[in-house]
């Protein structure tokens, strides 16, 4: 028997086998020929992956926290006016990141967990007063709620902020179509729906976003993150020139380079598609176990994770039982309500057999935690919507 569990959580993820090839490879200098060569061809498809053809992409070793660092580093100067759109856990974090720079901070919050600042009252706080940056979580982790990007990008240009997305839980998973819709700023991490083990923060900033950074008075106040250093790298290597600022992460760059090309392969279109295809799956089981999720209606619901509640009786020792049956889960993570839910990450290489799984050892967890349910339901109309 396989002795191996299936990780369903919301990062990381599991890597395809030639992901893992390329992390295994004997790692080769900086300037090696085939590195410089991958690193150029992982710059370019990333701007296919955003859907940015105009973007500059960043690729820098860290996690998605430094990603967010990078963004507001550089578009912000102390005493600019940031808004930002707080849908849970990672909103909270935005904001403290950009209070540390120096930014005055404007949260418009959900008006309840597992719900949405809606459109009328973002566009309010941007009438309000000039706000350099906004900020959004396209899919905030700790609710699994989907913010309205497009609609929220739309307004950001009508007010003339520049657009800054936190897609770490939803690029190259949930649809962002960054340039079509107006995001100045998308950034990401590689552990999730880009399918790398944890190691890369990816930004891919477009021309508005690089013309403020240009037009900055004052020096960016992140050492590390400050684009000053990273642009001519960038640059250097999308040019298969080799250059060295912070030496470069070799088998993770091969790797995210060799995952880009496996997602490109598959087409941004099906790969949207199938994230809804196998989340409506998922998320048709839960219901039919009588379980409820926390965002609060499904068009608020993201593709790429199921935040669903404990039933009555049930708490969190469910999820060793779901272990037992073979399959990790995640428990909670927003402060207010993280021991009455759980978290099941399928984004990425996910496939209709792992949602199978995992319904499946749901279903052992919650027959274990002595809850009544009629056996194999869940299954049952998880297989409907994938049949
Ligand atoms: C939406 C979102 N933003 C930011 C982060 C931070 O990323 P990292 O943990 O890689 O620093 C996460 C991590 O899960 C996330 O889900």
């Amino acid at each position: 028997m396989k002795n191996r569990k299936l990780l369903m959580i919301p990062g990381p993820i599991e890597f395809t086998p030639e992901v893992m090839r390329a992390m295994g490879m004997p790692t080769a200098s900086h300037v090696a020929p085939n590195f410089v060569e991958a690193f150029g061809q992982a710059l370019e498809r990333l701007r296919e992956v955003f859907l940015c053809p105009s973007g500059q992409p960043f690729v820098v070793a860290g996690s998605g926290s430094l990603a967010m660092d990078m963004a507001a580093a550089n578009l912000v100067e102390p005493g600019d006016k940031a808004l930002v759109v707080n849908t849970g856990y990672f909103g909270d974090r935005f904001a403290a990141i950009l209070t540390r720079y120096g930014a005055e901070v404007t949260q418009v919050r959900a008006p309840a967990i597992g719900d949405a600042p809606p459109l009328d009252e973002v566009e309010a706080a941007l009438a309000e007063a000039q706000f350099k940056v906004m900020t959004i979580t396209h899919v905030d982790t700790s609710t699994a709620v989907a913010a309205d990007v497009q609609g929220l990008s739309a307004l950001g240009q009508r007010y003339g902020t520049l657009v800054v997305v936190d897609g770490v839980c939803s690029v190259a998973g949930e649809e962002m179509r960054q340039e079509e819709w107006g995001i100045d700023l998308a950034l990401t991490a590689s552990q999730k729906a880009i399918g790398v083990p944890p190691g890369l923060a990816l930004v891919v900033a477009g021309p508005r976003a690089m013309d403020v950074y240009h037009q900055r008075k004052t020096p960016v106040l992140n050492y590390y993150a400050d684009w000053t250093q990273w642009l001519p790298i960038m640059k250097a290597y999308e040019e298969r020139r080799p250059s060295y600022y912070g030496t470069p992460p070799v088998n993770l760059i091969w790797a995210l380079n060799v995952s880009l090309g496996q997602i490109l392969k598959e087409g941004m279109e099906a790969r949207f598609a199938r994230h809804g295809w196998l989340s409506d799956a998922l998320k048709a089981g839960i219901t039919a176990l009588g379980l409820t999720q926390v965002p609060v209606g499904a068009d608020r619901t993201a593709t790429t994770l199921t935040a669903p509640y404990y039933p009555e009786g049930v708490d969190a020792t469910m999820l060793k039982h779901v272990g037992e049956a073979g399959v990790i889960l995640a428990g909670g993570l927003h402060p207010e309500i993280k021991a009455k839910y759980f978290r099941i990450g399928h984004m990425g290489a996910v496939s209709p057999s792992d949602i199978l799984t995992t319904i499946g050892a749901v279903e052992h967890g919650l027959a274990q935690a002595g809850y009544d349910f009629e056996f194999g339901a869940g299954l049952a109309a998880a297989q409907r919507v994938l049949d």
